[in-house]
């Protein structure tokens, strides 16, 4: 199949948001006729492989490339001696937040190396097997230079970045924190270490580049194509308007897939030069050093409460890796700012710079590690004051955003903590630890809150109604296994007042208008505030019509009259089916925009503490012979405003507290420090949660419906089901053993 639009059937009807509606290209999907980049077929394409340096820091001294251009099948050779020219490398501190996603990032443009497996050539041939046979015959004699790798011995060297990622500052303090912290009856200071971790999309990153003149048509995976196109357009040195870019299917992202990298600027440089497609794909190795990463992290918990448990001082530090290439300082304390009432505060960020690639986005960014510090910290709170978690955290429930000063949208923290703890069975957790025991098997509950902030990125849409009545929409939205095509091919049929099955979402285009992409959790709420609006534009021109047809008894009238629902046109006493109506009035069609602005640029983020809630609860068994620690049943209870889809809402809270399971008991990519390599850079030896690790899941959605958010009174949730479940399934492994343990992942050797 070819990239043009498919056609997505699916069954349902009714009113149709909140609907647990199938996914309109499951059939698509599970049929294996959904195109990935990789797979579209537009022409003979040559194959791009990708050589990468075999040394963390230095220089190329000499690159023989002979015998590889000599290679049968062959067609090319690339490194930095004959690579066309590109721009710099920008500054390595953090820009501006959007030039982070549109700013160049060559390749191959000098033969200096900056870290491990950083591209050195890419050689193209006929074949993949051609191109990955002649790399290995390239000689290379580097001038090796020693790199910096370690994080704790070298936090002496930290420095402040002058913000974090997302824009937020990188320091926040309310209050005198030191003295209070020094009077509190009771104290906490732990300090937590997270590892490096890799998100490992099933699609590794992936390009089909094609020339047409001076325009290029890249088939990308992507999650968000305008800051995509434009951060490709600037390392190729060509203006926008050159570049399309298209992700029709996108096999997961989870920030990954945010902005550039070596495939897309490779595969188009290489396509260029020889006249043909070329296609690029990165090998599951090759992405660990070179699609981002979650670094490594300290973090320095301090809690002062009284002792009745109320918190009179919060401080959350964090010490974390940053690659020397480009800064990225990850927002782990921010979430701090928000969660819990206490009258004297500190939260800051600090960065150590190293020898690896850029740090990008990895799912919940600053929630997903920084939770797994706090929601600690306040359980070990929680039992130094002989309180119950749950007790503890009602306890510092604010009225107001605690640093902000302004109200809550919606906030159900509280419910969603005591819905839980009901559905839970909570009363059964012992507040003795290591007290509850099943023969070899000791058993423990935890639970940790969640909380991840709501987003609205600029977006707009087109949608447009044919004479037969079909509803078509396109924005350049992705959709990155989340649901975007049926949450959307939801609100356009609810709108409309038309069945599922009329409505056709495009999406994945880069010539679609603008929207933010998939990132964040901000995707449902932005591309769909901006076709719910674009569809009640043209609601409004079928009204229009409706009224300036002559003949009909509405002519004249208000608008009151005219409704337009389940497939229908009614105007007064009068039906008419609305195919018949188009075909009858706007035989050529009508079609509307719509679009939603930045929620940071609007007034109701201003007045407003906008963020999803939710509590985890886990239940966990060590065996206290091995030290097994197994996941018995997980529970997640979310506020979230109004749910879009039960089904794909539900479904991304499994996803993220599977997710969650991972980062507390598997996920760590193992640095060598002698060479600045991962040493487990695959998915044999990176481990994350197989089935058979996967408990019982339950997922329950609070009624809840923020009109400060948007028009749908949605929140996002992506991100949220990672929030704090890691920390819920550690809190449950020390109430089983009595042993905290506060590096993660929790390993069983930790615990015996
Ligand atoms: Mo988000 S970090 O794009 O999953």
């Amino acid at each position: 199949m070819t990239d043009k639009a498919q056609r997505h059937t699916t069954s349902g009807g009714g009113s149709l948001i909140g609907k647990p509606v199938d996914r309109v290209d499951g059939p698509v999907k599970v049929t294996g006729t959904a195109t990935y980049a990789y797979e579209v077929a537009e022409g003979p394409s040559a194959f791009g492989f990708v050589l990468g340096a075999g040394i963390a820091k230095g220089r190329i001294l000499e690159i023989e490339t002979g015998l590889a251009e000599r290679t049968p099948g062959v067609l090319h050779v690339m490194t930095h001696l004959n690579a066309p020219p590109q721009p710099e490398f920008g500054p390595a501190v953090t820009p501006a937040v959007r030039e982070v996603f549109t700013r160049a990032r060559p390749v191959l443009r000098d033969g200096r190396i900056r870290h491990y497996d950083e591209p050195i050539a890419l050689v193209v041939g006929e074949t993949f097997e051609a191109a990955r046979a002649a790399a290995a015959l390239i000689q290379v004699r580097y001038e090796e230079a020693a790199g910096d790798f370690g994080l704790e011995e070298r936090r002496g060297a930290a420095y402040a970045p002058q913000r974090t990622n997302a824009g937020f500052d990188t320091d926040s303090a309310v209050g005198d924190f030191d003295a209070a912290f020094a009077e509190a009856a009771v104290r906490i200071d732990m300090t937590y270490r997270t590892p490096y971790q890799h998100h490992n999309p099933m699609e590794p990153h992936a390009t089909l580049a094609i020339w047409q003149g001076d325009d290029v048509t890249i088939h990308t995976s992507a999650q968000t194509l305008s800051n995509f196109r434009a951060g490709l357009a600037a390392t190729l040195g060509i203006p926008l308007e050159r570049v399309r870019v298209i992700s029709r299917y996108i096999g997961g992202g989870f920030g990954s897939k945010l902005i550039v990298h070596a495939d897309s600027v490779l595969a188009a440089l290489a396509a260029r030069i020889l006249g043909r497609p070329v296609k690029v794909a990165l090998t599951r190795q090759q992405m660990f050093a070179n699609a981002g990463h979650r670094a490594e992290m300290l973090q320095n918990v301090r809690l002062g409460a009284s002792a009745d448990g109320k918190l009179l001082a919060l401080g959350h530090d964090v010490w974390s890796a940053t690659s020397r290439v480009e800064e990225f300082c990850e927002q782990t304390a921010v979430f701090a700012r928000s969660l819990y009432a206490a009258p004297s505060r500190l939260t800051r960020h600090r960065l150590v710079p190293v020898d690896l690639n850029r740090g990008e986005w990895m799912r919940s960014p600053g929630e997903a590690p920084g939770m797994l510090a706090l929601e600690c910290a306040m359980d070990e709170l929680a039992e130094r004051l002989g309180l119950d978690p749950i007790e503890l955290r009602i306890r510092n429930e604010p009225d107001l955003d605690p640093e902000r000063g302004v109200p809550f949208s919606t906030r159900n923290l509280v419910a969603c903590m005591q819905e839980g703890a009901r559905r839970f069975s909570w009363e059964r957790r012992r507040s003795e630890p290591g007290s509850l025991r099943e023969g070899r098997k000791l058993v423990g509950l935890g639970m940790a809150a969640a909380i991840r902030p709501n987003y609205i990125g600029a977006a707009a849409a087109l949608v447009r109604i044919d004479a037969e009545g079909r509803v078509s929409a396109r924005l350049d939205m992705t959709d990155i296994g989340t649901g975007t095509y049926t949450i959307l091919t939801q609100i356009a049929a609810d709108a409309l007042g038309v069945p599922l099955a009329a409505v056709m979402i495009e999406l994945g285009d880069s010539r679609f208008p603008l929207t933010a992409g998939s990132g964040g959790s901000w995707g449902a709420a932005s591309a769909g505030t901006a076709l719910l609006r674009a569809c009640e534009a043209l609601k409004r021109k079928i009204v229009t019509a409706v009224r300036t047809q002559p003949g009909t008894p509405a002519q004249n009238s208000g608008t009151d009259d005219v409704t337009i629902a389940a497939g229908a046109v009614r105007f007064g006493e009068r039906t008419e089916v609305l195919a018949e109506f188009m075909r009858r009035v706007a035989p050529q069609g009508l079609d509307a925009t719509g679009s939603v602005e930045a929620g940071a640029s609007t007034e109701s983020y201003r007045a407003f503490s906008q963020h999803s809630y939710g509590a985890h609860f886990a239940e966990v068994s060590v065996d206290c012979d091995t030290g097994e620690i197994r996941a018995r049943r997980l529970l997640a209870v979310i506020g979230a405003g109004r749910i879009l889809n039960a089904k794909t809402a539900r479904s991304q809270i499994l996803g993220g507290m599977t997710w969650g399971l991972g980062a507390a008991l598997m996920e760590e990519s193992v640095l060598d420090r002698r060479y600045g390599c991962f040493v487990n850079h695959d998915l044999a030896e990176y481990h994350v949660p197989v089935n058979s690790d996967v408990p019982d899941l339950d997922v329950v959605f609070i009624e809840e419906n923020d009109d400060k958010a948007n028009p749908f009174g949605a929140k996002g949730l992506g991100e949220l089901g990672v929030c704090g479940a890691g920390a819920a399934i550690a809190n449950a492994v020390y109430n089983a053993t009595g042993v905290r343990v506060r590096e993660f992942p929790l390993t069983l050797d930790k615990v015996l």
